[in-house]
């Protein structure tokens, strides 16, 4: 339904999509694919069912202190028996697409060795209910929630490679219906979150060489899964990664300014995906770490830099940046007291990084496609009356996007967003406390309400329009 009323709405719904009343308007490309995206552990729930093998992501969550609240992922929003439910919220909506992650140890309980029929039949129905309702699946592979049993986690370097036997096993049977797999969510914070800083699973605070490792085998399994997918997928399947790049915004668009912001994006983001691109650690990194840089074998880096058909972004805060005479040529501007933010406090408010970021990449790197796999908010959503009006969500995608639309208006070959997210859910160790959904999840009843940004989100799709 329209919000507004009056002649120019009128018009615009006489004259169907495209057309819009004056405004923020502005089209989006033709075939512009809009998503919503959501993980397995932070909606599933259902933990100890159907021969689902524990999580690295279970134990922290239940170990006291570690998640705020003692919140744990044990039912989340049920997913696991409500997707149909979750399909409808997608359909209603006009979502053409949902980017949804696979669990692992649902599938192969124990990280390697025995698969698990009844994880991936599970799977088998929630993709066939999607395409049913005419929603495109992409499918993650894996967005943090590691088997619990493969010893030493992605410190081992054996849990890559137990990564391309069960991206295998999943390329054989699902990609007679799933066109578009991402291999890993978001490099950064499930090796530095989670083995440098501590705060997500498995809560570790390694010296940085440890780190560095870490790091090197999350790329090589990314690049191992390319490669698996491509040996054991139908033909045609495209694979790429949901990456969280550090992204940089020239704080005035001169070419001096903009050419800073290139590097930044370049150099910061060296252990990840710059390797990936450009088959390499490059020497900035490997000089600033010196004796704790990655060990590398023999062909990893060809593995690592495995081509990809996307890059898919996920896109929240920005970090600014200048240009400066001093090497390395660019300075990243700390946050100020006064800057904005949602309502977690990492999250910084910078739309014009949406713009940047899809800009740098491009500019770097020319991959084929560009995806936005999140980009979304936390909100102090309040249920009021049995609604919830979200308008600073609202604010906040419409000026990303507003930025987005920009990229493609410039022609740069950004093919899809996925909103993050499709409803509430488990904030890792934030537990439920922060929102970030288009609909309001009640955690005693999982009753599904849509707020208001979810209308807003229906009716930017309806027009193909920023609205
Ligand atoms: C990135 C992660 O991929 C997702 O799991 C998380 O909930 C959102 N960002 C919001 O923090």
């Amino acid at each position: 339904a329209l919000a507004t009323t009056g002649p120019a709405t009128a018009a615009a719904a006489a004259s169907g999509a495209g057309a819009q009343p004056a405004g923020n308007g502005g089209p989006f490309p033709p075939d512009f694919l809009w998503g919503c995206a959501t993980a397995s552990y932070q909606i599933e729930g259902a933990v100890k069912e159907d021969g689902r093998g524990e999580t690295n992501w279970d134990v922290f969550a239940h170990t006291p202190g570690r998640v705020a609240n003692g919140d744990t992922g044990d039912v989340a929003c049920d997913s696991y028996h409500r997707y149909q439910e979750d399909t409808q919220l997608l359909k209603a909506m006009g979502v053409k697409a949902y980017r949804m992650s696979l669990a692992w140890s649902r599938i192969v309980p124990e990280g390697r060795g025995q698969e698990n029929p009844k994880g991936l039949d599970h799977y088998d129905r929630v993709i066939d209910d999607l395409l049913a309702n005419g929603i495109t699946p992409y499918v993650t592979l894996f967005h943090w929630d590691l088997p619990q049993a493969l010893p030493g986690g992605w410190q081992n370097r054996d849990t890559a490679y137990a990564f391309a036997d069960y991206a295998a096993l999943v390329a054989r049977r699902l990609s007679d219906r799933v066109s578009h797999f991402m291999t890993v969510n978001e490099l950064r914070c499930f090796t530095d979150l989670g083995h440098m800083q501590g705060i997500h699973a498995p809560g570790l605070k390694l010296p940085p060489a440890q780190v560095n490792q870490v790091r090197h085998h999350g790329v090589l399994a990314h690049g191992l899964g390319v490669q698996a997918i491509r040996a054991h997928a139908r033909r045609g399947t495209q694979v790429g990664l949901a990456d969280n790049t550090s992204f940089f915004v020239p704080v005035i668009e001169t070419e001096a300014h903009i050419a800073a912001a290139r590097k930044a994006t370049r150099e910061v983001n060296a252990m990840f995906l710059t390797a990936i691109m450009e088959g390499r650690y490059i020497d900035s990194y490997l000089e600033a770490e010196g004796a704790n840089a990655p060990k590398v074998q023999d062909g990893d880096m060809k593995v690592i830099s495995s081509p990809v058909d996307f890059v898919a972004l996920n896109v929240y805060t920005p970090s600014y940046v200048r240009a400066d005479d001093a090497a390395p040529g660019y300075v990243v501007l700390p946050h100020q007291p006064s800057s904005p933010r949602m309502a977690s406090p990492w999250l910084y408010v910078g739309p014009e990084v949406a713009y940047w970021g899809v800009r740098c990449v491009h500019d770097l790197w020319q991959p084929k496609a560009l995806y936005i796999s999140e980009n979304g908010c936390s909100a102090d959503d309040q249920m009021v009356d049995g609604r919830v009006d979200d308008p600073d969500r609202v604010m906040y995608l419409r000026n990303y996007l507003g930025q987005f639309q920009r990229a493609t208006r410039e022609g740069l070959p950004l093919k899809g967003y996925f909103l993050w997210s499709l409803m509430d859910n488990y904030e890792w160790a934030d537990g439920y406390g922060k929102r970030f959904g288009v609909h309001y999840v009640d955690f005693a009843t999982l009753k599904r309400t849509p707020k208001l940004s979810a209308q807003w989100y229906g009716e930017l799709i309806r027009r193909n329009a920023l609205v």
